[in-house]
């Protein structure tokens, strides 16, 4: 059972060291990949505030598949260099997009996002894949944030085999 009754006391970077800490405990506690994944997305969801939709996209045959998310309907593929969530994949770098109207070719899946905050997974040099956070506020995201979800995509290249995704 996840305990989330501390995080109504923490401060943000609490909150994120919280939350890094219950992926770790989740993945070091469980083998399947898309329980983890699905856990992950909804260990985001109960740790950070104010955002609409959380979750992956994985990178198959060329282009990006939703994986396991929390948040409303999303779409199912996105291509490479496409929207914010291509465009990761393709530089390789993360994309902080405080205001996503400003970004060329961002793809609205939930018409309330307006920041987005998009990490691509990289491991070995190879792209797997994405996690993708949306926020309805703009500027949403802080380079706190960005920091901590580096560290969460690097828990989860500890644990989840990517290939068999
Ligand atoms: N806005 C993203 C698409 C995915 S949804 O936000 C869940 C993009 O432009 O890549």
């Amino acid at each position: 059972m996840f305990k989330l009754d501390p995080i109504k006391k923490m401060n943000e970077e609490e909150r994120l060291k919280y939350m890094n800490m219950l992926l770790k405990s989740q993945l070091s506690s469980e083998k399947d990949d898309i329980a983890n994944l699905s856990n992950a997305s909804a260990i985001i969801m109960a740790c950070v505030e104010r955002l609409n939709w959380a979750g992956f996209y994985i990178l198959r045959d060329g282009e990006l598949v939703l994986g396991p998310f929390q948040g409303l309907p999303a779409c199912n593929r996105i291509g490479i260099g496409k929207g914010v969530c291509g465009t990761a994949v393709k530089t390789k770098e993360i994309q902080l997009v405080p205001d996503v109207h400003q970004f060329p070719g961002h793809i609205a899946c939930d018409e309330a996002s307006n920041s987005e905050l998009v990490i691509p997974i990289i491991k070995e040099d190879r792209v797997y894949g994405v996690l993708d956070l949306d926020s309805p506020e703009k500027g949403r995201f802080t380079e706190l944030e960005k920091e901590y979800f580096i560290k969460f995509v690097n828990i989860l290249n500890e644990y989840i085999d990517w290939n068999n995704v």
